[in-house]
């Protein structure tokens, strides 16, 4: 066990096996500004200045691989005010980002970026490529994502190869498909931690879950703190993984 007794947000003993990639189901937003009487676009306000602090105190403790599930293929069919909303905290966080992870940050959106504002998508793609290099952390930002989505997508580049010749259906293998996706490179999930009382995956990186633990609490995503998540990884220090074997 190591410990972090010094910094303000961490009191416990955090296990030195920290799970190798922990996703973030950040839900509860909506529910959490309805309880305090406040439009549902004030909860995602919220949301994302929690995002802000659980990024930093992953830094902090050292995971390496963390992701973050931000918008949903399916939330495109949410009322407009609240997807305006969430894309103007994109905007102001992706411009942000820079500023409040220090260097040596890798960042990566999963999803389909095809379906944002063309200024949007520019600004990703030069996050993306300007840190690149980066290799103390890796943030992910799950936007415009589906896990069969992603899939599918998978598919139908291993599918263009093989009509052309560049590969034989035989070739296809787990680890060619884990290549096309996303996520490529990147280790398979360990954690998955989901607040707000929901029990599902709702399609998050549904392949590279095949074998993760899960997470969850009441808690809704706001007000999911440090501490939580000091208790999140210290649980997941507690469990058998077998992976298939005895
Ligand atoms: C789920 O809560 C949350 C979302 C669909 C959006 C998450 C977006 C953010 C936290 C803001 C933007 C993010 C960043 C990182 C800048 P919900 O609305 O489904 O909550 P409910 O289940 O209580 O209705």
């Amino acid at each position: 066990m190591a410990l972090f007794g010094k910094k303000e947000t961490i009191s416990n003993a955090l296990p030195e096996n920290l799970p190798k990639h922990v996703g973030f189901i950040m839900d509860g937003n909506g529910r959490w500004a309805k309880k305090r009487g406040l439009p549902r676009p004030f909860g995602h306000k919220e949301g994302a200045k929690n995002f802000k602090k659980i990024v930093r105190y992953c830094k902090d403790i050292g995971l390496q691989n963390i992701s973050f599930y931000a918008f949903s293929t399916e939330n495109w069919q949410r009322p407009d005010d609240e997807i305006h909303t969430i894309m103007d905290l994109f905007r102001e966080y992706i411009v942000d980002v820079r500023n409040f992870l220090s260097e040596n940050t890798r960042m990566i959106f999963l999803g389909d970026k095809s379906a944002f504002d063309e200024d949007l998508q520019e600004k990703m793609i030069k996050l993306e490529e300007d840190t690149a290099h980066y290799t103390e952390m890796t943030l992910m930002m799950a936007v415009n994502y589906g896990g069969r989505d992603e899939i599918a997508h998978a598919a139908r580049i291993l599918a263009k190869k093989a009509v052309n010749g560049e590969i034989h259906p035989e070739d296809i293998t787990e680890q060619s498909i884990s290549n096309e996706l996303y996520t490529k490179g990147i280790p398979d999930v360990d954690l998955v931690i989901r607040p707000s009382g929901e029990l599902r995956l709702s399609n998050y990186l549904i392949w590279q879950c095949a074998y993760a633990e899960y997470y969850f609490t009441d808690i809704l995503w706001p007000d999911f703190s440090p501490a939580e998540l000091d208790k999140a990884l210290i649980d997941f220090d507690n469990r058998h993984r077998r992976f298939g074997g005895v």
